[in-house]
């Protein structure tokens, strides 16, 4: 099967994303196009990718000096004592900038390494395997790392360019159907905010990628939705308008989160899921948008079986709570809170001109759920 590639030419800085089946077998002459220089490589692997992956990974590796970091991709990894941990070893190892950091697995292992590959040195080499469907069309895609601190979730970070994005759609196989769907969630977040062909599309396809996994399906989903995400971070680099886009759904999502103290009964592409029908409802009731489109979305859901009832998920006495975390998003410049909303299925209203005050939403919270 063939392999789709996306060149991405960023301020001088250029790599490729590759998107195939099997691919993971390509690694090493990736790194010999990509990082010439190359002599020691740090892997750094997810746990729970199946044993005989992570195997034929390190059989592409062989021509270097190898060293394996394997982790429990919890958020507490992501803290800046873990990103001690590993420079330290890294340094005592003397890894150089012309040296390679290797990510392997979702969004935890990725957000961990890229940023430590970000800092090493001031920046050493790094290649991002993303082994999560979240990984693959959202997490490894743009150049943001970070890590948490007490005060939230991806509070210290970086942007940062891996030398290459290896998507090899066959990892996804042996991911639960929660995270699936967990990934799924940003698939159809970037058709519901650009692309009117390819939502309907998935309106007609996604058994074959939710249930099926069908390889040719998730391979042209995951491009497709690589390409709507690359279109708005390579417009807006440092997230300074267009790319706040991508967040549709997400100031909703991020506080239900925060609600439930980031707890696994939520994971965040169903806060996503959830979060994107409130901005759709929220649209509704300012007019930005009509109940057609809303309905029109309600139907996908329903016919896939995806969730957007917060009571199902969320006690009602932490609803309070979601206002409140909404109020303090890192994306709000003073009092009022930022929405992205949409005008139809495929276009967005302008960011940046949608703030209401906590009480508006508290008063129309109802409306909302
Ligand atoms: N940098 C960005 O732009 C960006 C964007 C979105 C999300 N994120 C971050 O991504 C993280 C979430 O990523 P995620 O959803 O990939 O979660 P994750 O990394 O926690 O992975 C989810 C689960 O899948 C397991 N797993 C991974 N690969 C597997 C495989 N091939 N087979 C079986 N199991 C596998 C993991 O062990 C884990 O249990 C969050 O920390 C979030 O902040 C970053």
């Amino acid at each position: 099967m063939k392999i789709k590639k996306i060149k991405i030419s960023q301020k001088g800085f250029k790599y490729s994303i590759m998107i195939g089946n099997g691919i993971i077998n390509s690694t090493r002459s990736q790194i010999r196009k990509a990082c010439p220089e190359v002599k020691k490589i740090c892997l750094v692997a997810d746990k729970n990718i199946p044993v005989g992956l992570r195997g034929k990974l390190k059989k592409q590796l062989t021509n270097y000096e190898l060293h394996e970091v394997i982790l429990n991709p919890s958020e507490k990894l992501k803290s800046f004592s873990n990103v001690s941990k590993l420079t330290d070893k890294l340094l005592s190892l003397n890894f150089n900038r012309t040296d390679l950091i290797i990510s392997f697995g979702g969004g935890v292992i990725g957000d961990y390494s890229a940023f430590v590959a970000s800092i090493l040195k001031r920046g050493i080499n790094l290649i991002n395997i993303p082994s999560t469907l979240l990984s693959q069309v959202d997490a490894a895609i743009g150049g943001k790392t970070g890590v948490n601190s007490k005060f939230g979730k991806n509070l210290l970070g970086t942007f940062y360019l891996p030398k290459a994005v290896i998507i090899d759609v066959n990892l996804i196989q042996s991911l639960s159907q929660r995270e699936m769907v967990t990934g799924f969630a940003e698939i159809l977040k970037h058709a519901i905010i650009f692309d009117k062909k390819f939502y309907s599309w998935l309106d007609k396809n996604s058994f074959k990628l939710l249930k099926d996994r069908n390889i040719k399906f998730l391979k042209e989903a995951i491009y497709k939705s690589c390409k709507i995400k690359l279109f708005f971070v390579n417009n807006d680099f440092k997230e300074k308008n267009m790319r706040m886009n991508l967040n549709f759904g997400h100031t909703f999502a991020h506080a239900i989160e925060s609600a439930n103290n980031y707890s696994s009964s939520i994971k965040h592409g169903e806060a996503v899921l959830i979060g994107m029908v409130m901005a759709t409802k929220l649209s509704k009731i300012l007019k930005v948008t009509t109940e057609k489109t809303l309905n029109r979305i309600l139907n996908f859901y329903d016919k896939y079986h995806l969730n957007y009832d917060l009571k199902k998920v969320l006690n009602k006495k932490k609803f309070s709570k979601i206002i409140k975390f909404m109020s303090s998003d890192k994306k709000n410049k003073g009092r009022k809170i930022n929405f992205v909303l949409l005008k139809q299925i495929g276009k967005t209203a302008e960011p940046g001109n949608y703030k209401y005050s906590p009480e508006f939403i508290k008063r129309n919270f109802n409306k909302l759920i």
